[in-house]
């Protein structure tokens, strides 16, 4: 009977110490742009993973000081199983409002796309894409970027162009000098957009320097590393959409065109190790993730 007390509170040790891995993953994919990231959740979290290294703290003492009597250790036993149980069920509602909250901005980004025929499936486009090449990273780099702020990034990266005039968007030729200013004006518009939830901060620099370049010629004079790492693989993403699909003012190119291009501005426009990355992706990959009212 002893060796059993033993072998359940060392069985019942091993299964906290493993939901302490869980936590410290759960805690670190909350911090995200639907997740609020205000002081008081991020105690609460702490809270949470002090409690669970002190439950471990107790396990191991009780394991080795206390008379192992057989109801205390399956009570660490089971105790350990619920908390578990419990991290699962909560990171599965959380993932799953997450992807609704997900699908909804799709929905309305969607609706906004469709009155520009230039953009009409460019977000959405942008959001596969980028996703695709965020998956092909380095997990350091994964690391470093919450996928679900990517996600929202790229889907909202420019839903400030409903802040540009439609005669400027539809234009179905090249835009003349005053005009460029105004659709140049389109990132910090989208930011200004954003700007009432309060957790989109986060994400508000990746939108805004969307279209900034390496070598520092893009819309705001940005460049190289003061480019946030999240909007230059927005860039790589938005150019790629961009030359595949079709607009008022130019056809569609394919894919080999595209790649082409994207390797050409590779360390000027586009991060060069970015698009090494982007570039090793298979075509029929790439060609997955584009919708279909984008396809040429
Ligand atoms: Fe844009």
């Amino acid at each position: 009977m002893e060796t059993l007390c033993l072998v359940l509170i060392i069985l019942g040790a091993l299964i906290m110490a493993n939901n302490i891995v869980m936590y410290f993953f759960f805690a670190k994919n909350m911090h995200d742009i639907i997740f609020s990231g205000k002081k008081k959740d991020e105690a609460l979290l702490s809270v949470g993973m002090a409690l669970l290294v002190f439950f471990l703290i107790g396990y191991i003492l009780v394991g080795i000081f206390a008379d192992r009597y057989i109801m205390t250790s399956l009570i660490l036993f089971f105790g350990s199983i619920y908390v578990s149980v419990m991290l699962l069920i909560t990171s599965k509602l959380i993932f799953s409002s997450k992807k609704k909250s997900i699908e909804i901005a799709s929905v309305l980004i969607g609706v906004i796309d469709a009155r520009d025929p230039n953009l009409n499936g460019h977000s959405q486009c942008v959001k596969n894409v980028a996703m695709l090449l965020y998956s092909k990273l380095p997990l350091p780099i994964r690391m470093s970027i919450n996928p679900v702020s990517l996600e929202f990034a790229a889907l909202l990266h420019d839903i400030g162009k409903l802040g540009v005039p439609e005669s400027i968007l539809n234009k179905p030729a090249k835009l003349d000098d005053e005009e460029w200013k105004i659709m140049k004006e389109h990132p910090k518009f989208g930011v200004k957009i954003l700007e009432p939830i309060s957790s989109f901060n986060q994400i508000s620099n990746w939108i805004l320097y969307h279209h900034e370049r390496i070598d520092g010629k893009g819309y705001y004079g940005i460049k190289e590393n003061d480019i946030p790492l999240a909007a230059k693989i927005l860039a790589i993403a938005d150019t790629y959409s961009a030359i595949t699909m079709r607009r008022s003012y130019k056809d569609p190119r394919t894919h080999e065109d595209a790649i082409k291009i994207i390797k050409d501005v590779a360390g000027t426009q586009l991060d060069k190790s970015l698009v090494d990355v982007f570039v090793a992706i298979p075509k029929d990959e790439l060609q997955k993730c584009i919708p279909e009212q984008v396809k040429y």
